[in-house]
């Protein structure tokens, strides 16, 4: 593989690929209203061909696939990949998926091969992203169609900011970052995502709110969703580098916080996307 996306290939070929892959179903249980509401956007049938960015530990790939298409999933982790080939192998819909190790940005896809390219949550860490796009674009046929879902503004997600203005005190002030390098939130603009997929050949663009509330760490109480913010996101990374001692101090906080949005020993926070969709 190429080095386009060095950054991102070493973040997910890392401690946060290996955590991904752990907590693999309780990462699909939690994206599972956005997962619907791309699988409804895509209506896929039989025998069409699917290529799944960044596809992860495979959800999508294998839910693609049990509706009788063909799916390529592509990554960068080698983990997460690991993982959705081990998954896959144990599903009545094996044969119909394909694992490939590559960068959206740089991989060799078949030319006018695909009728959709689908992503949930894969689209927003690309370096170059105008370059990315014009590489999926490449490998859709001409009837081909994008659509994808990414978050929008942290601000807008209270599963970043429930957790994120309850421990902000206790962190260090942080730098203000690029809101538009590679990360969850790159894609928070709709204008920017317009211009980025109007600038790779796309058209008809279209870019819609969806909310919904994310069910976290499903019949393990406020613990468990704790334990589950503070190993995946936004919240890990800014506690990343904190002591035990700080670190027990900030869970302490989140359990009060959380405590809140708790209804029959599953913490519900609310999640805001974007879905968005595209024609070669
Ligand atoms: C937030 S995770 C989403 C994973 C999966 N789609 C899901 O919903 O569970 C983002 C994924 O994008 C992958 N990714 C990041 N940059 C990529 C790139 N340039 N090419 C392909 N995959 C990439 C990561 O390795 C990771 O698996």
């Amino acid at each position: 593989m190429t080095t386009a996306n060095q950054d991102q290939i070493d973040h997910w070929n890392g401690v946060v690929g290996e955590r991904w892959v752990s907590h693999q179903a309780m990462i699909d249980t939690m994206m599972a209203p956005f997962s619907a509401a791309l699988q409804h956007k895509l209506a896929l049938a039989a025998d069409q061909h699917i290529i799944d960015i960044g596809c992860g530990c495979g959800d999508m790939s294998e839910q693609a696939a049990a509706l009788g298409t063909h799916v390529t999933g592509i990554d960068i982790s080698e983990p997460m990949l690991a993982q959705a080939i081990k998954q896959s192998a144990t599903k009545p819909s094996a044969h119909a998926v394909t694992y490939q190790l590559a960068d959206a940005e740089t991989g060799k896809f078949p030319d006018n091969h695909f009728d959709y390219a689908m992503s949930r949550f894969g689209v927003m860490f690309f370096n170059t992203p105008i370059k990315a796009f014009i590489n999926i674009k490449r490998a859709l046929k001409p009837t081909g169609k994008l659509v994808f879902v990414c978050w929008r503004h942290a601000k807008d997600n209270p599963w970043v900011t429930i957790p994120g203005s309850a421990i902000a005190p206790l962190l260090p002030k942080m730098p203000a970052t690029d809101p538009t390098a590679p990360g969850p939130f790159s894609f928070a603009d709709p204008k920017r995502i317009s211009r980025i997929l109007t600038s790779a050949g796309f058209g008809a663009v279209r870019i819609e709110p969806i909310e919904a509330s994310m069910p976290i760490a499903v019949g393990q109480g406020v613990l468990g969703a704790v334990d589950f913010i503070a190993k995946i996101g936004p919240t890990a990374r800014a506690i990343a580098e904190l002591d035990d001692d700080k670190r027990a101090v900030v869970k302490e906080r989140l359990r009060i916080a959380l405590g809140n949005s708790e209804v029959n020993s599953t913490v519900h926070l609310g999640g805001a996307v974007w879905l968005v969709s595209a024609e070669v």
